[in-house]
């Protein structure tokens, strides 16, 4: 049989950002150092997700968060495993995890100047069907570089660094971004290494997949209802495709490659949508916007919106620039 060649020259996530934290003066490595704790807590998901079945981690812990929602086994993991890899990695001060009702706080001897925001399980209810997950984080400084306390939780997307996601999907890929375009790195579980295979990705300006849960029409706004009806309608030009995991951040990946739209709009049940802002909507409206597409939340980017409580949900709607300005338009029309 024949065998890929070991590439010689790969370049691992740990390289990459290395090599682009020499360009920038006096960069204390830091950002690196964290970016190194999560590649771990990756790595370490990636493979409990692939074994839960055989290691009894399928199903609900028995617990309810403070979203409401059943906690499954695969959250408890994994939220414990980004509580403590960053934690040891003594460049953050507080946390924001969508697990813990409130921020969570670095012990004083190994705070860092970062917040982190993360969801650690994206996707949850697909844990025990196989069907892709993820992990999402969002890293903030404060502007003048101090050490975020309890106070300094409620940044906006504006103070995001860095940002990315885990696809635990048919292959585990990180995407990330620090602000210089989007990169994807692959697992390569043979070595355990994510290696570079995505350069610079761009979501398509415009794309042919609308991806909601048309199971709540009855409950949304006129304008949402008319924006999905157009896409179904050959009178109003070329139909698009209909594509939903329920997967946040395997919905998002798939938009990002392919190009279209993802919505989660308010619905009666959910008047300011369901998802959350700061560890579901900024670091997805970070990640889409450097890949040159655009997140809204009907009205403003998403990353202008000034959070008031760490779990509070916006209605979404991101991707390619001309599909998303289309509902956008929509919207504005009807209000
Ligand atoms: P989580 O599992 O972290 O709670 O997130 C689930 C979210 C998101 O992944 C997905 O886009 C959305 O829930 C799906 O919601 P519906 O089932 O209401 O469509
Ligand atoms: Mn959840
Ligand atoms: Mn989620
Ligand atoms: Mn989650």
């Amino acid at each position: 049989t024949s065998h890929q060649p070991l590439d010689a020259d790969s370049i691992t996530l740990i390289s990459f950002f290395l090599e682009h934290q020499k360009k920038i003066p006096n960069a204390t490595g830091e950002l690196t150092q964290l970016l190194t704790s999560i590649q771990t807590a990756a790595k370490t998901i990636s493979s409990a997700v692939r074994r839960a079945g055989i290691i009894k981690l399928f199903g609900t812990s028995g617990t309810t968060n403070v979203q409401g929602e059943e906690v499954k086994k695969l959250d408890v993991l994994a939220n414990e495993l980004f509580i403590n890899l960053l934690k040891s990695s003594y460049t953050v001060s507080i946390m924001v995890s969508e697990e813990n009702e409130t921020v969570i706080e670095v012990d004083k001897e190994r705070q860092g100047k970062y917040m982190v925001a993360f969801d650690p399980l994206d996707g949850s209810s697909n844990i025990d069907c196989l069907v892709s997950i993820g992990s999402i984080f969002a890293i903030f400084k404060k502007p003048d570089n101090s050490v975020p306390t309890v106070k300094d939780a409620l940044m906006s997307g504006r103070n995001v660094v860095a940002a990315g996601y885990v696809l635990y999907g048919s292959a585990t890929m990180m995407v990330i971004s620090t602000g210089d375009g989007v990169h994807g790195f692959m697992l390569d579980p043979t070595i355990g290494e994510f290696i570079l295979t995505e350069h610079n990705l761009k979501i398509p300006k415009r794309g042919n997949i609308y991806s909601i849960n048309e199971g709540y029409t009855h409950q949304w706004d006129e304008a949402i209802k008319e924006y999905v009806q157009n896409k179904k309608d050959p009178s109003k030009g070329k139909t698009y495709n209909a594509r939903y995991v329920g997967s946040m951040v395997a919905d998002i990946h798939r938009t990002i490659k392919y190009g279209g739209i993802f919505l989660y709009p308010a619905t009666t049940a959910s008047p300011k949508g369901k998802l959350r802002l700061l560890y579901e909507c900024v670091p997805m409206a970070y990640i889409v916007s450097n890949a040159g597409g655009s997140a809204s939340n009907g009205k403003i980017p998403i990353l202008d919106i000034q959070p008031t409580n760490i779990h509070e949900r916006t209605p979404i709607f991101l991707g390619s620039i001309e599909d998303v300005e289309e509902i956008v338009d929509i919207i504005k029309k009807q209000c």
